[in-house]
């Protein structure tokens, strides 16, 4: 079958990359004139006569000496950005992927970048809408590695759904639609239950029923388990930030400020994710996914600045700022995980502070933890799937979490924001081994970068993933 357009890969200044004999005119007169060096993510498109195809991508992958997973994630993205500005549905490629972590790592970029999110779009046939590859060829894939690639297809099927619950509107992903269309997703090898606002206050999560109690939709908490190992004592709790939507609550967010607000919820998609993926991959391991969810919404139904709210462990909290919220729902839920999962570690990503957008950007994510083993394998982890994490100290800020009047409050002030919601959530870990990752600057991007589209990136979905197949038996 002939694709629309065939794939050409070249190193910067070391000549093609495939052992294919591919030439004709244009080709010998591109790479003749010099004009194309070889960059990574460098695409120039070719027209003529080279065999099947008549259209061509010729790539440029940088420097064979630094090639890595990362670099060939990137250039492949580009080389998909431009496919799909051409509207092309089928591609081949030329290039040799003998190794399994090479054709992971090019399988990724093109997968990941094939993603658009239309469902909004009101007609859906119209031109402006963007058009996805749909099918890939690959030369002389060895079997044992097209086997492989079948991995990195489970994983990025999750990664587009906690896109898709990201961006979809916070009016239609209420905290009850959230929990109903991820416990529908997840399936039969993962077992959900949802505990409502009823079984909330029985509980007694004071601080999740808090958050919701401003807003139309009610607040509830989706649990999500695995066990793929039953033999096994170790049994990994994850905790994801739910809040569908983050208008800051009566601390009332700027409008620019709460213009990405349905994004905080980034962190329940992404934990949700992981584990049907690690379902999928049927890996030896058990995991159970604790999502909070809640609206913080305005109005005169809100929770109070000033007023104190009891936690589920017992401890009491001054709420200083509405806007702090993530913490609450979090303490909440990871509290109340420690002690009926009893688990042997404890990981929550969360889209939590503004501030760690100021100290990292949108492309590296913080990490704190009471653990050195714990924070070392997430930082492997995240090394090979390139969704970077930097720690962050845990220093003893506590002072600044004094209430005169509760056990804590919700806000220390500014300086050393991220660390302080930190300590904050270790108050409910029961000395549990745990790792926080704060997620705020890479969950969400006004344009795309990279392999990220614009807005939902996905984010963590792999790291967590490879965190837990390391783990598995
Ligand atoms: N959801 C926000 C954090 C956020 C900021 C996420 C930017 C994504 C992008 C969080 O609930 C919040 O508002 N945090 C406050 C805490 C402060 C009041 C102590 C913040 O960071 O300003
Ligand atoms: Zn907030
Ligand atoms: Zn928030």
């Amino acid at each position: 079958m002939q694709a629309d357009v065939l794939i050409l890969p070249f190193w910067e200044g070391g000549g093609k990359a495939f052992q294919e004999k591919v030439s004709f005119t244009p080709l010998e007169d591109l790479l003749h004139s010099g004009d194309f060096k070889g960059k990574a993510g460098d695409v120039v498109f070719l027209y003529g006569k080279g065999g099947r195809e008549s259209r061509f991508l010729v790539l440029g992958l940088g420097k064979k000496e630094n090639v890595s997973a990362e670099s060939l994630r990137k250039a492949f993205a580009s080389a998909l950005k431009r496919i799909k500005e051409k509207n092309l549905k089928s591609a081949h490629l030329l290039f040799p992927l003998l190794a399994e972590e090479i054709a992971g790592a090019v399988l990724e970029g093109i997968l990941l970048s094939n993603y658009a999110f239309s469902r909004l779009k009101g007609d859906a046939s119209e031109e402006r809408i963007p058009r996805l590859l749909e099918t890939l060829s690959i030369s002389s894939l060895p079997s044992k590695i097209e086997k492989a690639l079948d991995r990195y297809r489970t994983i990025a099927q999750s990664v587009y759904f906690a896109r898709d619950l990201v961006n979809d509107n916070a009016d239609h992903a209420t905290p009850e639609k959230f929990a109903k269309e991820a416990a529908s997703w997840l399936g039969g090898k993962v077992k959900t239950t949802v505990l409502d606002c009823v079984d909330l206050e029985r509980e007694g999560m004071g601080l999740l029923l808090a958050v919701g109690q401003g807003a139309r939709y009610k607040p509830c908490m989706i649990q999500a388990s695995y066990r793929g190992d039953p033999e096994a004592k170790e049994h990994i709790l994850l905790v994801g930030k739910g809040v569908t939507y983050d208008t800051g609550g009566l601390c009332l967010k700027t409008a620019d400020n709460m213009l990405t607000m349905k994004c905080d919820m980034a962190g329940a998609a992404a934990m949700l994710a992981a584990v049907k993926a690690v379902a999928e991959l049927g890996l030896k391991v058990n995991v159970t996914v604790l999502a909070p969810l809640a609206e913080n919404a305005i109005g005169s139904k809100s929770f109070k600045q000033g007023d104190v709210y009891r936690s589920f462990s017992g401890k009491t909290v001054e709420i200083l700022n509405t806007d702090a919220e993530g913490r609450l729902i979090l303490a909440d839920a990871i509290a109340w995980g420690v002690k009926h999962c009893k688990p042997t570690l404890v990981i929550d990503a969360a889209t939590l502070t503004g501030a760690i957008v100021i100290a990292l950007g949108d492309e590296i994510a913080g990490l704190f933890s009471n653990d050195e083993a714990l924070a070392q394998d997430l930082a492997d982890a995240s090394h090979s799937t390139g969704e970077h994490v930097w720690r962050l100290p845990l220093h003893d800020y506590k002072a600044s979490l004094h209430s005169d009047i509760a056990d804590l409050v919700n806000m220390g002030g500014r300086e050393a924001g991220s660390m302080k919601a930190a300590l904050f959530l270790q108050e409910f870990t029961e000395g549990v081994p745990w790792a926080h990752i704060d997620m705020a600057g890479t969950a969400f991007l006004g344009k795309p970068k990279g392999y990220s589209p614009t807005k939902a990136t996905g984010w963590g979905v792999r790291l967590l993933v490879e965190f837990l197949a390391r783990r598995a038996r």
